[in-house]
């Protein structure tokens, strides 16, 4: 197990979201989200599956932190549901939100595992998309307020704090692919949905430290290593530099070079006007942090095509994304730690920062056996060689501080429902009964194995 032991300090964890998981969707007080508006609408979430019960830990959370602690954990990333502390999106607190997260931490404190929390991992309160959402420049004050009531109240037991997951979901796979709540088809609106998503973060940032004197502050961003074909043509070579600054420099840019990347203004002005950027708003964007959150799963394979492809990420009308290198996950994600380690890497340049995995995992089609375990080996053998990645990128010199699989427990997977597995943990979503995976025994013993 060598290639396996970190560096002493180094934080073992797992992370969840709220909506993937908490259920109770109309109790305590919790408004509706723009998750509960879209697993509604017919055909946008497979099975019509929705996040009114999920795995239930809303009424759970004891018996998940038993399994945390079995498995070993000493930090659990979580993310609170802005519709459970402002139903309506802004103004009253709702007191019942607070408490429900207050006692989770804890909780989580009393058992020694550090909190990770992320303010918003997608579930905007649907009174705010009725304001227009994030393409309302306003969104920035929203989530700040909503920032200063959360750390307000848990800042003085929880410093790392994390503002936005992934926002490259969020706004280009939101508003451009329409694969994502609220599921418009705008290339235009993704842009400007991207930008207001990094100023609130940028107005978040004072907002944390003002109200939690130690805090960590972070964002989490989900950077793709984009892959050229084999003796790339110089037309093949522009759709990676499109590809890469639509999945990584636009928000790398801003928030880390106060600037656009090269080139993606212009490539996208037939979209719009980019009249959302303001004078001053890059300086907000680019406060300084202290650590970055990478989620990454897979790598992405470009090459260019004469004739539009359909792809809906601005500036990409004319890059293809080619079929992934087997062997791929059961999403169809193209299994390359190699590639994770150098989107690792990259990010700790471009960041200038120390870096967490905030998230990285697998599904796949895992069954109850007849001696009542599951046995994932395909989950073990992605978990290791990731790990084994991350370790390399350790050893060349990267600050990379701490792992968190995703996930610990089967959840709602998005646009996939509960028909794609990632947990640590099996759910039986008909009795709610949890079975750790073979996977989890395997990251316990990793854990366990660290001096
Ligand atoms: C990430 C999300 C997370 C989960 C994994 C599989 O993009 O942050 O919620 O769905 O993918």
């Amino acid at each position: 197990m060598s290639e396996l032991t970190f560096p002493t300090s180094f934080l073992w964890g797992a992370a969840t979201a709220s909506y993937q998981i908490e259920g109770a969707a109309t109790e305590d007080g919790r408004g509706p989200s723009i998750w509960d508006t879209f697993s509604r609408t017919p055909g946008k979430v497979l099975g019509g599956d929705t996040g009114d019960v999920a795995c239930d830990h809303y009424h759970r959370v004891p018996e998940d932190l038993v399994l945390m602690k079995e498995l070993g954990l000493q930090a659990y990333r979580f993310s609170i549901a802005w519709p459970r502390i402002m139903p309506e999106g802004t103004g009253a607190v709702n007191q019942a939100g607070i408490d429900f997260y207050s006692r989770l931490v804890d909780q989580l404190l009393a058992g020694g595992i550090r909190p990770f929390v992320t303010l918003y991992h997608w579930d905007l309160p649907q009174a705010l998309d009725d304001r227009g959402g994030w393409l309302n420049r306003d969104s920035a004050d929203w989530f700040a307020d909503y920032t200063a009531a959360v750390v307000g109240a848990l800042g003085d037991r929880v410093t790392n704090w994390t503002t936005l997951n992934e926002p490259w979901c969020s706004s280009l796979l939101s508003y451009a692919v329409g694969a994502h709540a609220p599921g418009h088809h705008d290339g235009g609106e993704a842009m400007a949905a991207a930008h207001h998503l990094m100023l609130a973060h940028g107005r978040a940032v004072p907002v944390i430290r003002e109200h939690c004197a130690d805090a960590e502050v972070s964002i989490t961003l989900n950077p793709s290593q984009i892959l050229a074909p084999e003796d790339p043509t110089e037309a093949d070579l522009d759709a990676v530099r499109r590809a890469d600054n639509a999945y990584n420099g636009l928000f790398f840019g801003p928030i880390f070079h106060a600037a656009y990347p090269e080139g993606m203004l212009e490539d996208t002005a037939h979209l719009t006007d980019h009249s959302y950027i303001h004078d001053g708003d890059l300086e907000v964007i680019s406060a300084p942090l202290d650590n970055l959150g990478v989620n990454n799963y897979f790598p992405i394979r470009v090459r260019w095509s004469e004739t539009p492809t359909g792809n809906a990420l601005p500036g990409c009308e004319q890059v293809e994304e080619t079929t992934p290198r087997t062997p791929v996950t059961d999403m169809g994600w193209e299994i390359n730690a190699g590639a994770h380690k150098q989107i690792v890497q990259r990010s700790a340049v471009e960041s200038g920062l120390p870096v967490y995995i905030t998230e990285n995992g697998s599904a796949w089609p895992d069954e109850v056996a007849p001696d009542g375990a599951v046995h994932d080996t395909s989950r073990i053998d992605y978990l290791r060689s990731h790990l084994a990645a991350v370790r390399e990128a350790i050893d060349e010199g990267t600050d990379v501080r701490g792992y968190f699989a995703w996930s610990l427990l089967d959840n709602f997977e998005w646009a996939f429902g509960y028909s794609k597995r990632f947990g640590l943990v099996y759910v039986d979503y008909e009795t709610q009964q949890r079975i750790v995976k073979d996977s989890g025994r395997e990251y316990a013993a990793i854990i366990g194995s660290q001096h």
